[in-house]
């Protein structure tokens, strides 16, 4: 437990001990989700941390690196305090917000972690993730790279996000991972058939990412693809878009019953439903909920001490499959078809 109450745990057999909620810092400072306030968001950083979240989630790639500049006076105020993972691998071709440009090659692997380092400003990376798997490269390759960084005093901890089960056991033969990053959350649960079971036996965490369902599961959209500002990937989304949206939005019903339960919000019932994975499964879980504000975090931290009966487990168990459209638009650039 940290002082806060918010119980901890360890990401995975070699990894370090964080709070069991991490902090999704994706949108901050840029309008991926809409627009964002900096000052807000800075508040939402202190406030988490103060809440006993310890690991904060970025990437190279967010805001082409604006979104580790805009944390790095955050990380170097409280240092030893918090667990900062960053990731490379892809890219975002500009006015292009559904292609993607992966690369896992030594070399830029190795200019990567340079920039990441410069603009984080700091020494070393807590937990370094390969943000996609480039499948022309192999991964003991990719991996190794990332072992030698680690040799090297760069980076303490390695990572993978959406890989398959297979994938992960290669690269584990190569250097211990830490965490797996992917999707998981009451839409989307293709990892548990084979990537949660390999994690569990190769003692590996996972990282869900998107446990809100971008947002969709706090039930916040009357009408999910009007409700979105231009600018907003969501609008991408095939689940946030037209007839999908629509059907989506009548499977939160049985979330809202559990939540009125509870005298929850239906975000919080959603996040303690991804916590109680950990249980399920018999393996570290700790998702990363982005927000950007200081009141969410708190909600959202709180549902790390909601415990679903067997009977609300039950009533929430069909959801995932009855979800409309793919989650992403352009599957290509995710783990899908390669499980
Ligand atoms: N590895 C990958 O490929 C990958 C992909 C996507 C994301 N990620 C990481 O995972 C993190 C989280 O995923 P995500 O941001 O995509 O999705 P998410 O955590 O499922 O949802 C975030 C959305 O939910 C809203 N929200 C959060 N708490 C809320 C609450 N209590 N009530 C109502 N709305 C709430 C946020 O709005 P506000 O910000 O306005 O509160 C935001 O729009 C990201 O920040 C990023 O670090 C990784």
């Amino acid at each position: 437990m940290t002082d806060s109450g918010i119980p901890t745990a360890r990401l995975g057999d070699t990894g370090p001990e964080v709070g069991v909620q991490g902090l999704g810092c994706m949108g901050m400072n840029f309008a991926v989700y809409g627009p964002s306030d900096e000052k807000e968001s800075r508040a939402t950083l202190e406030r988490a941390l103060e809440l006993g979240v310890t690991l904060y989630d970025t990437a190279d790639a967010y805001g082409d690196g604006e979104n580790e500049r805009f944390l790095a006076p955050f990380f170097k105020a409280h240092r030893d305090e918090v667990v900062i993972a960053t990731k490379f691998a892809l890219m975002i071709p500009p006015g292009e917000p559904t292609r993607r440009i992966i690369r896992n090659d030594p070399q830029y692997i190795r200019q990567a972690v340079e920039g990441s380092l410069k603009r984080l400003d700091v020494d070393v990376i807590d937990l370094y993730y390969m943000h996609r798997r480039d499948v022309n490269v192999p991964i003991e390759q990719t991996v190794g790279v990332m072992a030698e960084l680690v040799r090297e005093g760069k980076v303490k901890h390695l990572g993978l996000s959406e890989v398959t089960a297979d994938e992960l056991r290669a690269a584990q033969g190569v250097h211990p991972i830490a965490a797996v990053q992917s999707e998981w959350s009451l839409f989307s649960r293709d990892i548990e058939a084979r990537v949660v079971p390999a994690a569990r036996e190769l003692g590996v965490a996972l990282v869900p990412y998107s446990p809100l369902g971008r947002g969709f599961l706090t039930g916040s959209f009357a009408n999910a693809e009007t409700d979105l500002g231009a600018g907003d990937f969501r609008r991408h989304q095939p689940r946030f878009t037209g007839e999908n949206a629509a059907a989506n939005l009548t499977l939160l019903d049985p979330i809202r019953t559990v939540a009125e339960a509870h005298g929850a919000s239906l975000g919080q019932i959603a996040l303690a439903w991804v916590q109680q994975q950990a249980t399920v499964h018999g393996l570290p879980v700790v998702p990363i909920p982005g927000t950007r504000k200081p009141t969410r975090v708190e909600e959202n931290t709180a549902a790390a001490r909601i415990v679903l009966t067997e009977e609300e487990l039950a009533a929430l168990e069909p959801i995932a499959s009855k979800v409309a459209g793919d989650r992403y638009a352009d599957m290509r650039f995710s783990s899908a078809g390669r499980e």
